[in-house]
């Protein structure tokens, strides 16, 4: 069975998409596993780009190839049969993934047909919750770990990728808006376990859900001085950890990860001091999210 992870936060630029492809590139390096990512970053599938830059011009245009969540969404809301089938794409990271699609902006449960009672609307709804979890079902064996990626926004895609994940983790910069923003991703993931017990009890349905897991927040780009982190940083890394919710382990702000991006690859790649330091802290990280995601 694959443990299945999203990386989540309410803003942007702050680490989530390094953070889950830099996890996916160690523990499949470093620990030998089986990794599937799921980029369900419609804005800007940076994952996507990273793990096959041909896709980057079809993302531009609007339109990728093959199956993709967004058709799993559209068969929903064309009333069409749900089939299961979506193409996993390799990479030469030996990552498997599932590209992320712009179309992806636009699902909602406003675009569900309409059902003709209080009953099939809610089951309708439950369906719209289960789009990716279902997709993922069938490739459980194959993995050791999926991973999604996502969008910095509240949406019911991200519910969707709660729903489909045994943990959570959220990226964070080191400031004041951060410490607000862990409660508000803890909220949010609540807020799906909470539905899905409503629904089951609505329904009478005998699914087993076991509630999505926040497992901690990861210091993304901090700032050091002499070796310690930076007071201002400290002082968030303490009031986050309040909530018994920081990884022990950070990444720093460097060039290293700067100059990875600009070449599609991961830090370990790169050949120079500052990406052998944050390619140790990924590695330490990894190690930590090993045993917080069992
Ligand atoms: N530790 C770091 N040091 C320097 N730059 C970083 C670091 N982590 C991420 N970045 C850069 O910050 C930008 C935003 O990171 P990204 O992972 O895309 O954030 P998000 O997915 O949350 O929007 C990217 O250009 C990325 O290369
Ligand atoms: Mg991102």
């Amino acid at each position: 069975m694959a443990r299945t992870v999203c990386f989540i936060s309410e803003k942007g630029g702050v680490g989530k998409t390094t953070a889950c492809f830099e996890i996916a590139i160690a523990l499949k390096r470093t620990h030998n596993l089986r990794v599937l990512i799921v980029d369900a970053d419609y804005q800007r599938g940076g994952i996507t780009g990273r793990l096959d830059s041909s896709l980057i011009k079809n993302f531009t245009a609007g339109s990728m190839p093959g199956i993709n969540l967004f058709h799993k969404f559209q068969q929903l809301y064309s009333a069409s049969p749900t089939t299961s089938g979506i193409d996993i794409r390799s990479s030469s990271f030996n990552i498997d993934f599932i590209p992320a699609d712009p179309r992806l902006a636009s699902v909602s449960e406003d675009k569900l047909p309409s059902g003709k009672t209080i009953r099939q609307n809610s089951e309708l709804f439950f369906e719209h919750l289960m789009v990716i979890a279902k997709v993922l079902s069938g490739l459980q064996d194959q993995y050791d770990y999926i991973l999604i990626d996502s969008h910095p926004e509240v949406s019911s895609l991200l519910r969707a990728a709660i729903f489909a994940s045994d943990y959570a983790v959220s990226p964070v910069k080191l400031d004041l808006q951060s410490s607000i923003g862990v409660p508000t991703v803890i909220a949010e993931i609540n807020g799906v376990n909470g539905d899905v017990s409503v629904m089951q009890s609505t329904l009478g349905t005998a699914l087993t859900y076991n509630p999505t897991n926040f497992v901690g927040a990861i210091g993304m780009m901090a700032r050091e001085y002499a070796g310690d982190l930076k007071d201002s940083e400290d002082t968030e890394y303490r009031r986050l950890n309040r909530f018994g919710t920081m990884f022990q382990h950070y990444i720093t702000e460097g060039d290293g990860i700067r100059r990875a991006a600009q070449n599609r690859t991961s830090v370990r790649n790169i050949g120079m001091a500052n990406a052998r330091k944050q390619t140790a802290q990924v590695d330490a990280i990894t190690v930590e999210f090993l045993a917080k995601c069992p």
